[in-house]
């Protein structure tokens, strides 16, 4: 299969480098110049785990190439892919189409002969259609089908979980596109990945549904988490507790400081406002989006209540800036709210982050200071915040973090040590709905 794979960002670069090792010929285009440069030069532009060996191997193998000029690649393709950004747009919280619809009639005056467009990129139900409506009207002989075929990988396990993803969703309404998708995909077919046929509107819906979902399911466990920590209980015991059942499923039911990234503040919105204009207001997401708006503040609050209730003056001591563990994206991550928080509480911050402090600098305020680890972070600081959960940070020498400190303080909003341990190294410590010690992971280990 020739492919032309249009936007370069997360979702592009990975999809377009994994079908290229799947055997495709594929073109990676993007309109950012400064991106495609870096590509050509062996430069990967994101940080995803991985990413950096498949594109050499594929551009070593003449399988994969760069253009910021998608004219070639368009009319030589037997299937074109949309895969740029669809941010919320500003004012009202729709997604933003424009970078789609401009694709669309990019597209509609190169393409030559039948040609499958298939968009990636999370769009509102009824985009296809327009698509469709778009290509046609730009170039009326345009011999196309559109399908919509959304992608569910998660950053930091994006190449895994292209490679491997739980179903593969593609929405056709024309059956032309049917054989070109399932001969795309085939390598996971036959690895059993289930291909679910549906109807494009379906299919756009279904990329929407799963991600409210998955929102609505971490803010009901931080809502449980704070419970918990009115009544004495430990949320990792319930987690554990109702994960358990098949019917729940133990993933996504951690208590944290609230859901942030690229997808699902925009995309809860964007449902949110798809189900009002369709008059079926879908008031389970609607509250959820209140509720973790209100969470990251809140979680402010709990770094000056930690602090004795004032900040002011103080040094604290942030480890985490990007939204998760394994990538530099630091859109909506809680870390950027929380830390504007408690600047507007007169603390002072000082940041720590493995890969994203290039990432974050311009989108935090300007006396932000920057530290190259934990133990520099840390120096002269009255409390320590653990905001993201990288690896580096589950193993920390708290005696080099107590000796650093002016305070042993430390707050732990990915609940990634233990009260007694924090204890024994002497710290204050505060976490996310433990209300109580728990015993029911030591019997377990005691009974393995
Ligand atoms: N990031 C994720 O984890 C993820 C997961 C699943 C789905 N998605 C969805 O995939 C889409 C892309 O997300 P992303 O994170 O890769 O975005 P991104 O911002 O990282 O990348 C988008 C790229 O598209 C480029 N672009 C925009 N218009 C263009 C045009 N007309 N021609 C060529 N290039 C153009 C931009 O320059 C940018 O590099 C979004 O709709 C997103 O919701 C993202």
């Amino acid at each position: 299969m020739k492919i032309a794979m249009i936007g370069s960002g997360y979702v592009g670069l990975v999809s377009g480098a994994c079908f290229a090792d799947f055997g495709h010929s594929v073109v990676c285009i993007d309109k950012a110049a400064g991106k495609i440069e870096a590509l050509k030069r062996g430069e990967i532009p994101i940080y995803e785990p991985g990413l950096d060996g498949i594109v050499a191997e594929n551009v070593a193998a003449g399988r994969l190439s760069f253009t910021t000029d998608l004219v070639e690649p368009v009319a030589d393709a037997d299937m074109v892919f949309i895969a740029v950004g669809t941010p919320s747009r500003r004012g009202d919280g729709h997604a933003d189409l424009s970078y789609v619809y401009a694709a669309a009639r990019e597209i509609a005056l190169a393409m030559k002969g039948f040609t499958v467009v298939v968009t990636k990129s999370t769009v509102p139900v009824g985009t296809g259609d327009e698509v469709e409506r778009i290509i046609r009207e730009t170039n009326p002989e345009a011999d196309v089908a559109v399908v919509s075929n959304p992608e569910f990988l998660r950053e930091g396990a994006a190449i895994a979980d292209f490679k491997k993803p739980d179903r593969i969703v593609v929405g056709i309404e024309d059956e032309r596109a049917r054989e070109p998708m399932v001969e795309v995909y085939r390598p996971l077919y036959l690895n059993y990945s289930p291909i679910v046929f549906t109807s494009r509107r379906s299919s756009e819906l279904i990329k929407y549904a799963a991600n409210a979902f998955l929102a609505m399911k971490i803010t009901f466990i931080n809502e449980i988490a704070d419970l918990c920590e009115q009544v004495g209980a430990d949320v990792q015991a319930v987690s554990r507790g109702i994960g358990l059942d098949n019917r729940i499923g133990s993933k996504f039911l951690h208590a944290g400081p609230g859901y942030g990234g690229s997808c699902f503040p925009k995309d809860t919105l964007a449902l949110v406002k798809t189900a009002q204009d369709h008059g079926s207001a879908i008031r389970l997401i609607e509250t959820t989006v209140a509720i973790n708006d209100q969470r990251k503040r809140a979680m402010a609050r709990k770094v000056v209540q930690a602090c004795g209730g004032d900040v002011r003056g103080k040094v604290i001591a942030v480890l985490g800036l990007t939204f998760k563990p394994r990538t530099d994206d630091m859109r909506e991550a809680p870390s950027l709210s929380i830390i504007q928080a408690l600047q507007d509480a007169g603390a002072r911050i000082v940041a720590h982050d493995p890969v994203g402090m290039e990432a974050a600098k311009p989108l935090l305020d300007e006396r932000v200071s920057y530290a190259a680890s934990p133990y520099e972070a840390a120096a002269g600081a009255d409390a320590l915040v653990l905001i993201t959960e990288w690896d580096q940070f589950r193993a920390l020498d708290f005696g080099r973090l107590k000796e650093a400190m002016t305070a042993p303080v430390m707050v732990d909003l990915r609940n990634v040590y233990s009260r007694e341990d924090m204890a024994r190294h002497g710290f204050s410590y505060t976490s996310v709905g433990r209300g109580a010690d728990d015993h029911g992971e030591v019997l377990e280990a005691a009974a393995e």
